[in-house]
C-alpha cells in the first residue's frame, strides 16, 4: 500500500492511494495559491467536506470531466445532483463506508456549510480515511473540539489541520488539537490563501516539535509527502 498526499493549496488535496486518485475539497480555479487547473487533475473520487465555495470549488467541473464519484453529506450530494452529477455516494457524520480505495468515515466539524448559491449544505464534516494500515484525518474547516480525543484513539498516522484562524482553528488551538489527536505526522492547511488567514507555518512547526509528540510537515502548494 502506497499513499502519496499532494497538497494543492488551501484545504485541497490529491491523494494517490495505490493508483486511485482521491481529491479532497478541490478549490483550484479561484484559489490564488493553487498551481494546477481543474482541467488537469485526475480524480476517481472527490470528497467534499462542506458547502463553502473554497471547498466545493471545482467539484462539479472535475466530476463531469472525469466521472469521479463524489462523497459528501446527503445535502451537498443532493445539490451536486442538481448541478448535473450522477455518480455520488452520500454519507453522514459518524457513518463509515468501505470504498474501493479504503474506508471513509465522516467526522464532526464545527463550522458552516452553506452552498455558493445559498442552498442548505447540511452539517460540515471532516474525513477519517483508512487505507491499508494507514489512517489519515482531514479535519475540514473546524474549531477545536474535545471529541478529537476519540478520533485520536483510532491511531492516526497523518492529520491535516487548519491553522489559519479567523474562520477555523488558529495555531494555538491546533496545538491543543494535536495533543488530542496524537497523530504521527501533522500538516497545516487553510492558511496564507488570503490575507485574513496569514500564518507563519515554520513557527507553527517549531512549536509542534517542541510541544507535541507529532512530526510536523509543512508543504508548499504542489508538493507531496508519502506515507
Ligand atoms: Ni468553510
Ligand atoms: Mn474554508
Amino acid at each position: 500500500m502506497s499513499i502519496t498526499v499532494t497538497w494543492l493549496g488551501h484545504a485541497a488535496f490529491s491523494l494517490d492511494i495505490d493508483g486511485t486518485a482521491v481529491l479532497i475539497d478541490p478549490f483550484l480555479s479561484d484559489n490564488p495559491v493553487a498551481r494546477v487547473s481543474p482541467d488537469e487533475v485526475e480524480a476517481d473520487f472527490i470528497l467534499v467536506s462542506h458547502g463553502h465555495g473554497d471547498h466545493v470549488g471545482d467539484t462539479v467541473a472535475i466530476a463531469k470531466r472525469t466521472g469521479a464519484c463524489t462523497i459528501s453529506n446527503a445535502e451537498i450530494n443532493r445539490w451536486l445532483t442538481e448541478q448535473g452529477l450522477e455518480n455520488l455516494h452520500a454519507q453522514h457524520i459518524g457513518g463509515g463506508y468501505h470504498h474501493p480505495f479504503g474506508h471513509v468515515k465522516l467526522t464532526i466539524a464545527h463550522h458552516g456549510s452553506g452552498l455558493p448559491d445559498g442552498s442548505v449544505g447540511g452539517n460540515p464534516c471532516g474525513f477519517l480515511i483508512t487505507a491499508g494500515d494507514k489512517k489519515l484525518y482531514f479535519a475540514g474547516d473546524t474549531g477545536l473540539f474535545s471529541d478529537m480525543r476519540l478520533y485520536g484513539e483510532e491511531g492516526i498516522d497523518f492529520a491535516a489541520l487548519p491553522i489559519g484562524d479567523n474562520f477555523t482553528m488558529g495555531p494555538d488551538d491546533s496545538l491543543r488539537a494535536i495533543r488530542f489527536l496524537e497523530p504521527k505526522v501533522v500538516m497545516p492547511v487553510h492558511y496564507n490563501t488570503f490575507p485574513v488567514i496569514e500564518q507563519d507555518a515554520e513557527a507553527w512547526a517549531r512549536r509542534v516539535e517542541k510541544e507535541t509528540t507529532a512530526q510536523p510537515v509543512v508543504l508548499r502548494p504542489g508538493e507531496s509527502t508519502t506515507l
